[in-house]
């Protein structure tokens, strides 16, 4: 193995003299005193390896020893892995006593002690390959594939595999011989580097199904599908982690992966408290029990920052290729890109807009293109859908991270400081805002098979909506209440219907905050109908008032159970009102 001297210290970049080869990415061990503080090479220059320290490098000495370890920064993958809290380099954070781990305290990330009831799927004989499926445990609720390593190159044969029954993580449940006759031994556990992508897969189309999310704004405007990308830019307190927390509680996916990358200690904490304690709306039990959480935080070094984003997204690719849908948030990527400025700063390489690394767009697109919908050897699918939250300085979506987000991921959800500060939650920006799946031709024929064959016409009847209520909305500012036509009044005050009763919704009522389709869907019909209608008025204030009322009883609605007493009581009541002024009523649509 390679070894070096410390030569350098630059913060947490560490110029280390090696005697031997080391590669890009590869992970060494300082030694201060007798404490191993983790690194990974960054850049090499003839002798000089550049590395990146996941540690605080306080007291660390020119002259202290190296050693590499000939591998890459690898996340282990095998059961065990949900319900867990790790840091990013896949320490196990409830080994610990106090929250955060002490220098060069490493944790193992999987429970060797444990035992699991395995459940042979495949036999002797069987060619396999990478992400074969040999068997499964039970997980929670997931059914957990034992797959072939995805580091086994070419056909296997499998020449022996266990019985049913129970084994420990390190037993070896199967033996494979490759093609050269050489044997090869599979336990329950396998590692891989976090910075390659796992393409243990046999094609990866462009997504076309709709992932509900409960979330209206989205589902009802600018849809997301499984295996989707998208983010979600604001300014500071807009609401970005309120709604990704939404999206965990209510997406559909089978498993939740939340990446918190150097959020404040204390939000930290927050989560590590408040998530144990969720319900799962869709199970019925805690929603910890298919949520695995990967946090560091503002006070780790940046370079951990990283690692976590990597270590997340390495985890998903791994329960994908059980043929699983995941839903992986990132809150905030802005953060992880902060470091990747920090560490090129030291570099002194030629910087980029804002000082940012040239080579920004391609890493943080690199990383998008890991998310997807994907077809199994074996023909069933899984996908990963990424949404990552942007915090840009100072609310400005020209900043590079936010610029370069845009070109990566395909929905895009502004949060707006002004919707915030009028308390429209969730703050997405309904123009601004868009899903450039609504321009796949799978996705618009999923849509009208799936959801309605009217859903995406109704999606573009509210854009428009919301367009125009919105010039109506800046005439009568310019040329006030009574320089315009009633007319204006009543297109502004349609739109506003929709914006409120679709687009606001409550994150924290327990049933605003989560609508399903069939729910979206009524309600919809309702406001394209009541939008078309022809009403009479005599004057705006006669406007103002009447949509007020119109909302609020539309607003009760939302807060009712659907389809109850109550939720009847207040359709009812919006039918009589709308009678007293609706002089032409449009064919239902
Ligand atoms: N959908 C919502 N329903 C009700 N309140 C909301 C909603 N979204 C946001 N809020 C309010 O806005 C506050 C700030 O939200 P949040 O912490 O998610 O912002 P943030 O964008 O993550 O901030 P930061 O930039 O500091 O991370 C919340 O505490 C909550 O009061
Ligand atoms: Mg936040």
């Amino acid at each position: 193995m390679t070894k070096g001297v410390v030569a350098g210290i630059i913060a947490n970049l560490v110029i280390v003299e090696v005697d031997g080869p080391v590669s890009q990415n590869e992970i060494c061990f300082i030694k201060l005193n007798n404490v191993p503080l983790m690194a990974e090479v960054i850049k090499v220059l003839g002798q000089k390896a550049y590395v990146q320290v996941f540690e605080s490098t306080r007291n660390l000495r020119v002259g202290d020893t190296v050693e590499f370890a000939g591998h890459m920064l690898e996340a282990t993958l095998g059961p065990g892995i949900l319900s867990k809290n790790f840091d990013g380099l896949q320490n196990d954070l409830n080994k610990m006593k106090s929250v955060f781990l002490k220098r060069g305290e490493y944790t193992s990330p999987l429970d060797e002690k444990s035992k699991w009831e395995f459940k042979t799927l495949a036999k002797v004989g069987d060619l396999v390959e990478a992400g074969s499926w040999l068997g499964e445990v039970q997980e929670n609720w997931i059914s957990h594939k034992i797959m072939v390593p995805f580091k086994f190159k070419g056909k296997f044969t499998i020449q022996s595999i266990v019985s049913n029954g129970t084994y420990h993580l390190s037993d070896t449940i199967a033996t494979l011989v490759d093609t050269d006759g050489k044997q090869h031994k599979v336990t329950m556990v396998q590692k891989w580097p976090v910075k390659l992508a796992i393409r243990a897969y046999k094609s990866k189309p462009r997504p076309f199904k709709m992932m509900e999310t409960g979330i209206r704004c989205i589902d009802s405007l600018n849809p997301i599908v499984e295996g989707g990308t998208g983010f979600t830019p604001g300014p500071f307190g807009t609401g970005k982690t309120v709604l990704q927390h939404a999206l965990s509680k209510h997406a559909e996916a089978d498993m939740i992966i939340v990446a918190a990358c150097g959020e404040r200690a204390n939000e930290v904490v927050e989560i590590f408290t408040e998530f144990p304690e969720l319900d799962d709306p869709r199970t019925g039990r805690k929603l910890m029990e298919r949520t695995t959480i990967i946090a560091n935080t503002s006070n780790m070094p940046v370079a951990a920052r990283e690692a976590s984003v990597y270590t997340a997204m390495t985890i998903a690719e791994y329960y994908r290729s059980m043929g699983l849908k995941i839903l992986l948030l990132a809150d905030s990527t802005s953060r992880w890109a902060q470091a990747l400025r920090e560490m090129s700063n030291r570099m002194e390489e030629l910087p980029g807009p804002d000082a940012y690394p040239m080579d920004l767009p391609a890493i943080i697109s690199n990383f998008y293109s890991r998310a997807g919908f994907v077809y199994l050897p074996n023909g069933t699918t899984g996908s990963i859908t990424f949404i990552g939250a942007v915090s840009p300085a100072g609310g400005n979506l020209k900043e590079p991270v936010t610029e370069s987000t845009k070109k990566a991921a395909r929905c895009f959800y502004a949060l707006s400081q002004q919707r915030a500060d009028s308390k429209r939650y969730p703050a997405v920006d309904p123009i601004e805002s868009y899903s450039k799946y609504l321009e796949y031709d799978e996705f618009i024929e999923f849509l009208s098979g799936n959801v309605s064959p009217e859903w995406l016409d109704h999606l573009l009847f509210a854009k428009n909506l919301l367009i125009r209520g919105k010039e109506a909305y800046e005439q009568i500012n310019i040329l006030g209440d009574d320089g315009v036509p009633i007319d204006y009044h009543l297109r502004f005050w349609k739109a506003e219907v929709f914006d409120y009763v679709i687009l606001q919704q409550d994150a924290f009522d327990e049933i605003d905050s989560s609508t399903p389709i069939a729910r979206q869907k009524y309600m919809m019909n309702i406001i394209i109908n009541l939008v078309k209608d022809q009403y009479d008025f005599d004057t705006f204030d006669e406007v103002n008032k009447y949509f007020r009322q119109v909302i609020n009883l539309l607003k009760q609605m939302n807060y009712s159970k659907f389809e109850s007493e109550e939720f009847k009581k207040f359709e009812n009541q919006l039918e009589e009102l709308l009678d007293q002024r609706r002089v032409a009523q449009t064919a239902s649509v």
